[in-house]
């Protein structure tokens, strides 16, 4: 298929403007402007090597993680470009301690959505030139128009995600994204700058022969999560299962939801409550899986139904192939 017969990403996003009856387009806008957001961290990422941008910045976030210098420059670049071009009227970051109200009056009318951003995905990947991401989530605030954002805004149910997606800067550049009809998929062509439809209606295969987890911390894992590896590694039927782990989230949920997998970040040990961050991953990654066909829970509970206590709060996470997560779901209920 040549280039002008594809359809690019903001044709698509003018195209799809109606079915939400977001009539003043504010929705089609900001998705316009993580787009260019995206583009500006493909280039630094691409140039990585070269632009003394890899390594330690030489502080600590919020969450005790010491930040990498493309983690602060594509947090600055996204919170720019959705705060100058007036999009939202707040951001919650990883990156950030706390949530930043944007006072925007955008063409006109009073922003009414916040977004929350894992700027950098993966960012222990940036230096080795593996694939990193972005992840972003978009919620209606619920909060008068107008009025500062408050805390409430961005506590708010998975459930009642507007759109989320992600970005993967990869063997190819790709933005995937949903707004609750479905997945759809869309690969940057470098030379244009522009993002084409390559991807349209995404679906996990509803069982699949991957698996995806940090096997290193397995003295660490509650028992129904060990049962359920040995269940993996087991040779009977279809098994045993193949073993592949980036540890960039977006690179593996990609790869399981294109092959049909499994992705479990679980609790350990040290850390109940295990690693990733219920708004900033957990919740933009299972409204998409869950749009993809596929499942996202904590061993036990819908992802998307985890009433949020904190802006950096973690949670345990299986998402991927249906039946996959609940394969694993009854080997966590059997040992609880
Ligand atoms: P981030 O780079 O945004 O802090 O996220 C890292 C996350 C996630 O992308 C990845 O799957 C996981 O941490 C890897 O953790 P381990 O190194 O503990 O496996
Ligand atoms: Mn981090
Ligand atoms: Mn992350
Ligand atoms: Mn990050």
């Amino acid at each position: 298929m040549s280039d002008q017969s594809l359809q690019t990403l903001g044709e698509f996003i003018i195209d799809k403007q109606d079915d939400f009856q977001y009539s003043t387009g504010e929705l089609s806008r900001l998705l316009s402007a993580i787009r260019l957001a995206s583009k500006v961290v493909n280039r630094e990422v691409n140039k990585a090597g070269i632009a003394d941008i890899i390594g330690k910045a030489g502080n600590e976030n919020v969450q005790g993680e010491e930040q990498q210098k493309l983690d602060v420059l594509a947090n600055e670049i996204f919170i720019t470009a959705l705060s100058q071009r007036e999009v939202v009227c707040g951001i919650a970051s990883e990156e950030n301690d706390d949530f930043i109200d944007i006072k925007c009056v955008g063409n006109g009318h009073l922003s009414k959505y916040v977004v929350l951003i894992d700027p950098l995905d993966g960012s222990s990947n940036i230096d080795v030139n593996v694939s990193v991401g972005t992840i972003f989530s978009i919620y209606r605030r619920v909060t008068e128009p107008g009025t500062p954002v408050q805390l409430e805004d961005f506590l708010q149910k998975g459930v009642n995600q507007i759109a989320a997606g992600y970005v993967i800067y990869g063997s190819s550049t790709m933005i995937v994204y949903t707004t609750g009809n479905g997945v759809n998929g869309f690969t940057l062509d470098p030379s244009l700058g522009t993002y084409y439809l390559s991807h349209p209606n995404l679906k996990f295969p509803a069982n699949g022969k991957i698996y995806s987890i940090n096997e290193g911390n397995y003295i660490k894992f509650p028992q129904g999560v060990k049962n359920y590896l040995k269940y993996c590694q087991m040779e009977e039927g279809d098994r045993p299962y193949t073993s592949r782990y980036i540890g960039s989230l977006v690179a593996d949920f990609h790869r399981n939801m294109l092959k049909g997998g499994i992705y479990i970040y679980p609790s350990y040990s040290q850390s109940p409550n295990g690693k990733l961050r219920l708004l900033y991953e957990c919740n933009p990654m299972a409204f998409l899986a869950e749009q993809a066909g596929g499942k996202a829970t904590d061993g036990f509970r819908r992802i998307l139904e985890v009433e949020p206590t904190e802006l950096h709060q973690r949670i345990p996470f299986f998402c991927g192939s249906v039946d996959m997560v609940e394969k694993a779901e009854e080997f966590m209920r059997i040992d609880s």
